[in-house]
């Protein structure tokens, strides 16, 4: 396994960057074949970030022309577990209703974030709401919501990388990785 160290801290390459690129070239694939209707993709940021705009474009390349919105949530703040609550720091600006809408996020662990935006866009009457995650970490599951398209299951550590952050470092890395120290 490959690993870097910044600022002292080891990191270890979990999933590498033209890994992720393969797997999001099918997710592509995979949502273009579901034929979705006047397709709204929401970006959950901050984590999914780097993933959203790879995803979008392998959208494209799939043959999706997508309109693209962005909500903010927050669940996490600086600390490493779920504090169980979801705060909307941004909504969409973008009317759902008769739309499919595709949530895009980083990691899907206890479910509450996605759950959360799931039932703000459903009460909204949008046609169809269903999600893309980069990561499943299974067996944290406290909320009744599966990602509909995934990258990959996620093995039971705290990563960063590829957007997603340890108290807002770490973002930058072009693949998803593990601190080791
Ligand atoms: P959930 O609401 O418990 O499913 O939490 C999902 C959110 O927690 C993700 O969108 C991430 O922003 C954050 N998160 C969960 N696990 C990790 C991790 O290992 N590293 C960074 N962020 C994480
Ligand atoms: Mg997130």
């Amino acid at each position: 396994m490959s690993s870097i160290t910044i600022d002292g801290h080891r990191i270890d390459v979990l999933f590498s960057e033209a890994q992720i690129a393969e797997r999001i070239g099918v997710l592509a694939h995979e949502i273009a074949a579901i034929k979705p209707h006047r397709l709204l993709v929401v970006p959950v940021l901050k984590g999914s970030f780097i993933f959203a705009a790879d995803l979008i474009r392998a959208m494209h390349h799939a043959g999706l022309s997508p309109e693209v919105d962005f909500m903010i949530l927050a669940s996490y703040r600086a600390a490493q577990t779920s504090s169980g609550q979801v705060d909307v720091l941004r909504d969409i600006e973008s009317i759902v209703e008769d739309r499919d809408v595709l949530l895009v996020d980083d990691i899907l662990e206890s479910g509450r974030t996605l759950a959360y935006a799931k039932d703000l866009l459903s009460a909204r009457d949008a046609k169809s709401v269903k999600s893309a995650v980069l990561l499943f970490k299974p067996g944290h599951l406290a909320a009744s919501i599966k990602a509909d398209f995934c990258g990959f299951d996620c093995p039971d550590k705290f990563v960063v990388g590829y957007g997603m952050d340890m108290a807002h470092q770490f973002r930058e890395l072009p693949f998803v990785g593990h601190i080791v120290m």
